[in-house]
Parts: C-alpha cells; structure tokens; sequence
C-alpha cells in the first residue's frame, strides 16, 4: 500500500509517500519538509495568514518534489492522504483541498487525517508496536496524555487547562529576547544555568488528574524577570534553568499520574511514547526515561524528524485507516479543533458529491 500524505496544519509545509507492507511494517519513500521559520520569525510567532499563503505557494512543488524522490506516479498510489485538522484553518483548507483534488483527478481514495492521531500512530511507523500505548504529545499546539487503543480508538486521561508546552518555553524565550521559536533556545540557556537559583512553582503538582497548567508558571518567570531587571546572560541562563526544571518536575509528575490511570482502565501499556517538538528537549527526554522506569514500561521516542510535524506520519495514519477500509468523503470538511477522542471523524456537512 503506497499512500501521498500531505500536512500544512501549522507553519510546516510537507508532503510525504509512505509504504504499508501486508504485514503492517511501515517504510518512508520520501518526506520532504519546508519549515516557514524565517516567514514567521520576524513577527515571533505563526501569523496564520502569512502560513496560509507560504502552503499556497509551497506545497505544490513539495509534492512534486516527494513522488519523484520515491518514484512513484499518482496513478500507483493506493490513497491520498491530508491533515483535515485541527489546525490553523487557512492552512488546513489548502492542504485537503490538495488532496481532494488529486484524489478527484486520479479516482484515488481520500483519507482525512486528524493531525493528533498522525502523532499517535507514528511509533507504528518506526517499529512494530502493539496497542495498547500511552501517548504523551508534546508540542507547541498541544500537551495531551492520551491512551491509544487502535485506530480510531483514543483515550484523552489528561490535557493541558491553558498553555501548551512548547507555547510556554516560546513565551518565557520570548520575555527573554531568544530567538523564535524558542524551545531550543531555552534549552542552549538552560544548559548554562543554574535550576536551584529561582523557586517556581511545579503546576498541578499532586494532584490526581492528569492535567497540565503552564500560564502560572510562566507568569511567575515574568514576575521574577522584572524584579531582578535588567537581566544579565547569567540571569536569562538562571531563569530558564530554573523554569526548564519546573516545566519537567511538573511534566513528570502528571505522567506519573497518568500512567497509573492508564494501568487501571487498560492494564500494562505496551510503552510510554513521547511525540511533538518539545519532545526534542534532551532534559525532557532524560526525565521521561526515569517515568517510564518507574512505571515499569519501556519508553520509545521516534526520531526528533518524526517527533515535528511531517508529512510521513499523516500518509501512515492514512495507510493505516486504507488497511481498515476507513475512507473519506470529497466533501469532508476541514477543522479548526478536533479532538483525537472525537472519533471516527464526523459526516460531511452537506451531501454533494466534490464539494470543495
Ligand atoms: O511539534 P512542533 O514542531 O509543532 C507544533 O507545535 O505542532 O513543536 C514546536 C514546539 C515549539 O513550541 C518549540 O519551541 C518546541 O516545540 N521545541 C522545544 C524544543 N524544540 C522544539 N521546546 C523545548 N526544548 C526543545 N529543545
Ligand atoms: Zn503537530
């Protein structure tokens, strides 16, 4: 099974051809990105329009670019498949209306990819993995626990009430002058400095659901940063070490929390998977293996390539949904929000035939 995927829900462009052998093993053909860092990076942040406008532009060629890499024709493929959601919508609506069109032109089936479950199914890309697993996303979009029982079949035990992850490492980067984004950014400071030096607060700390906060925490870096202004690079060094390791003390415990629910709804998961940029954070990844020590499971965390957003995941999710039979109608519309637990993927709005 040979299956396009194509993902524009955020600043990255891409377009990706994946393959399904009968025995579930997946293999990537071709995954071709184009982040838009540069567009952005003068505003320090996504503009959802300027994105919009860079997939317009990009994704054409992009797609060009990854079926001659993978020397594949349209008419060889078995699907097309595109990130419906949930996302920036401008971007969303250039990329499945790409794929609609393809996939009208060619007679080829639709897949309509919720970007989250992409995440999720990613691990069954790199290796054999059997669900049950426990998902932990971490990005700047989204911080989730989510227990992953099949294809369709997602668990949400527990979500940030406010900021994402990687949207608070881009806020406190920011109040410090890094550079966007700015998770790395924090991190290269973080190695410098000293994590004992500011007492933050751990968010959620013991408490019994699984839910992340991250706004008080970066509320109480500002505060701390304009009382001891103006801040030397010593300072910057200090602060974010000092926030890294509560981000981390806090991420941990609410893993902790979440794996024991996981444990008590679906037994012993198969492995504790970590997916989404942040995941990059080579401290994060340090205190992730402690967890999944302790919570007595093995611990997998897919190249940091697969970890960002990519075209490869959303084409595997698609070949993974063409393997059940799961298919989409032209006329699916495209989401701002839709939870991975929101499955399967709801009716089309209207009941026309190609209605873009
Ligand atoms: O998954 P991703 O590429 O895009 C989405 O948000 O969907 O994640 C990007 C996020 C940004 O917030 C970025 O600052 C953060 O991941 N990030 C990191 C690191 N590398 C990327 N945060 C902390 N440490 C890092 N090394
Ligand atoms: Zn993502």
């Amino acid at each position: 099974m040979l299956v396009l995927g194509i993902e524009t829900t955020c600043d990255e462009t891409a377009a990706a051809v994946v393959e399904r052998g009968d025995d579930g093993e997946g293999r990537i053909l071709a995954n071709v990105v184009r982040s838009q860092i540069a567009e952005h990076a003068a505003f320090g942040g996504v503009v959802p329009e300027i994105a919009a406008r860079a997939h317009v532009e990009l994704l054409d060629g992009l797609i060009a670019a990854a079926m001659d890499e993978a020397g594949v024709e349209f008419a060889g493929l078995s699907g097309i498949a595109a990130a419906a959601g949930p996302g920036l919508i401008g971007g969303v609506i250039v990329g499945l209306t790409t794929a609609k069109a393809i996939a009208l032109v060619h007679g080829l089936p639709l897949v309509a990819v919720n970007h989250l479950e992409a995440h999720a199914l990613t691990p069954r890309l790199t290796g054999p993995l059997e669900f049950p697993y426990c998902l932990f996303l971490v990005s700047g979009g989204h911080t989730q626990i989510v227990a992953v029982c099949g294809v369709g079949d997602y668990v949400r035990l527990g979500t940030t009430v406010d900021d994402a992850v990687g949207e608070a490492f881009d806020k406190v980067a920011k109040l410090m002058g890094l550079a966007y984004p700015g998770g790395p950014q924090v991190e290269r400071m973080a190695a410098m400095g000293d994590a004992m030096r500011f007492a933050f607060p751990r968010p959620m700390a013991g408490r019994k659901d699984a839910n992340f906060s991250l706004s008080g925490l970066k509320t109480a870096v500002r505060q701390e940063a304009e009382r001891i202004a103006p801040l030397s690079d010593a300072d910057v060094a200090d602060l974010c070490a000092s926030f890294q390791a509560a981000v981390i003390d806090s991420v941990a415990d609410r893993l902790d929390v979440g794996l024991a629910q996981f444990k008590a709804r679906f037994g012993a998961p198969a492995a504790l998977v970590a997916a989404g940029g942040v995941a990059a954070n080579a401290a994060l990844r340090a205190a992730l293996q402690a967890v999944a020590a302790r919570a007595q499971t093995g611990l997998i965390l897919p190249p940091p390539a697969l970890c960002t957003d990519n075209g490869a995941m959303i084409a595997w999710a698609g070949a993974e949904r063409l393997a059940l039979g799961l298919t989409d109608a032209l006329d699916t519309a495209p989401r701002a929000r839709w939870r991975l637990d929101e499955t399967p993927p709801p009716a089309p709005l209207h009941n026309t035939r190609a209605r873009f």
